[in-house]
């Protein structure tokens, strides 16, 4: 059965056709938001990981029914390519993407998190992102650029201060985090 749902996405309004049983990510995904990832489908990765009504929310597992009326932003509402936001520049800078499939979702949820608590510490960091999984990169390399993000986002001031490693320079399979897509 088809019912209609309404979503301010990206600062929009808009008004999508969906399954009643459809997810939030089918309803993205299937109108070209692909930047949330679908990797278990089971709420159990956080590769999907959008922001609801401020709350960072695994879109896999969120039932069209609920997210009528919701505000939902996704990486597409991050930066672009020639103005990234600041987590999305730590991230490139501190080579913290490999494949890159976990990273539109460990954005998200990066940037969501320091928005609440613009000082963490490096456990309390780990602990916001325990949900979200990555194959890669053995975490680390994630943790420095949260840490680095948040100092980025504290004024913007080492974004302009260093300007950030050239975009041309990084490679990115298109994997939806902003960085060289087309
Ligand atoms: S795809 Fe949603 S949590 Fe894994
Ligand atoms: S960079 Fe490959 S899964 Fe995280």
């Amino acid at each position: 059965m088809t019912v209609e749902i309404d979503l301010t996405l990206n600062g929009e309004e808009r008004t999508f056709e969906a399954e009643r049983s459809d997810s939030l990510l089918d309803v993205l995904r299937k109108n070209g938001y692909t930047g949330a990832k679908r990797g278990c489908d089971t709420g159990n990765c956080g590769f999907c990981t959008v922001t609801v009504d401020g709350e960072s929310t695994m879109s896999c597992i969120e039932p069209v029914a609920t997210i009528d009326g919701a505000t939902v932003e996704t990486i597409e509402s991050l930066g672009s390519q020639d103005d990234l936001h600041p987590v999305q520049s730590a991230f490139v800078d501190n080579a913290a993407l490999q494949c890159g499939f976990c990273i539109p979702g460990m954005i998200m949820r990066s940037r969501d998190f320091l928005e609440e608590n613009p000082d963490p510490d490096r456990e309390e960091i780990r602990a916001a992102l325990s949900d979200n999984l990555c194959r890669c990169t053995g975490y680390e390399k994630i943790l420095d650029a949260v840490e680095d993000a948040a100092e980025r986002m504290d004024g913007d001031t080492a974004v302009a201060a260093d300007g950030g490693q050239p975009v041309d320079d990084v490679s990115c399979s298109g994997c939806g985090c902003g960085v060289n897509d087309e």
